[in-house]
């Protein structure tokens, strides 16, 4: 491992594809089959040697504070109860005060202004940064295959993207490699299709080199009238390089409904308690589908 301790978890977007939802719960609360989207980022993260937790907020602190905050009120009652599994459960998603920190951000200025904003805490070593919502399914979680591939320049995850949505991306143009590891001479935030480099999007999990926030020092904003962390990786591919890291799993945008449909559908599948219940719901839904067709 390469001793990147510290995530920076953006998660200060407005969630508008999940209104009316988000307009009082917060995106990264929304909970996929019994955990909120913030869990599996910081599962994640703990798997591969992360040990402090940075969240950039849009409200403060107090919902993220009361999830991962002990609540030692519903510990006494399921101890009390006799309830050993949900207490380990609940307790599992504790994390120790001294251990997380938030930052607010004022007004949704982009992705990388959420991240400019984590400069002190961070520091001046290597640093992950996770994007919640991008839910990925993988065998070995992915920060932990990029951090075992990590080579001190930036790196960040990449997908094979189908054209007609490579432009919601932001997108990789590579200069050698073939394998997972892709080294990179450029970035391009939601290019027209026909424009695209290559059809290898980014993907919310990043390894950054401290050399990113003075890119992002007066970054003026790009796509979307918005303060772009691609522009600032591309503005500093030359100085400091950029890898792109073509991950084995199989991401979910939990932003999108019908990506957190998808992913709940998956992650279900997976649990064993749940499977087999499951399987036969959707069996029999699908009959039903069929037979009124
Ligand atoms: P999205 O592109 O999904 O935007 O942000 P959004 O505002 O959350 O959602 P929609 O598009 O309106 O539905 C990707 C990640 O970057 C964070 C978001 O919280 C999300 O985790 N982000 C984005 C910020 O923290 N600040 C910003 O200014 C923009």
């Amino acid at each position: 491992m390469t001793g990147i301790r510290k995530a920076v978890f953006p998660v200060a977007g407005l969630g508008t594809r999940f209104l009316p939802a988000t307009k009082s719960v917060a995106k990264e609360m929304l909970p996929l089959i019994d955990r909120p989207l913030i869990q599996y980022a910081v599962d994640e993260a703990r798997a591969a040697g992360i040990d402090e937790f940075i969240f950039v907020t849009s409200t403060g602190q107090s919902v993220l504070e009361a999830y991962f905050g002990r609540n030692s009120g519903l510990e006494r009652k399921l101890k009390d109860g006799g309830k050993t599994n949900l207490l380990n459960r609940l307790r599992r998603s504790n994390l120790d005060d001294e251990t997380y920190n938030f930052i607010q951000q004022d007004s949704p200025r982009g992705l990388g202004h959420a991240v400019s904003l984590a400069r002190d805490l961070v520091g001046d070593d290597p640093f992950a940064v996770i994007l919640p919502d991008d839910v990925i399914h993988a065998r070995r979680p992915v920060l932990a295959q990029m951090v075992q591939n990590f080579q001190g320049s930036h790196m960040i995850a990449t997908e094979a993207v189908p054209s007609d949505r490579i432009s919601d991306y932001g997108v990789v143009d590579i200069a050698h490699g073939t394998g997972q590891v892709q080294h990179l001479k450029g970035l391009v935030e939601k290019p027209a299709a026909d424009q695209a480099p290559s059809e290898f999007g980014i993907v919310g999990r990043y390894l950054l080199h401290p050399s990113i926030f003075d890119q992002l020092d007066g970054l003026a904003p790009g796509a979307g009238n918005e303060i772009q962390l691609t522009d600032a990786i591309a503005a500093d591919i030359e100085a400091t390089g950029c890898c792109g890291f073509a991950f084995q799993g199989e991401r979910f945008d939990c932003g999108s409904v019908a990506g957190y449909l998808e992913a709940t559908t998956v992650f279900a599948l997976e649990r064993a308690e749940l499977r087999d219940g499951f399987k036969s719901m959707l069996r029999q839904r699908m009959n039903l589908l069929s037979a009124a067709a």
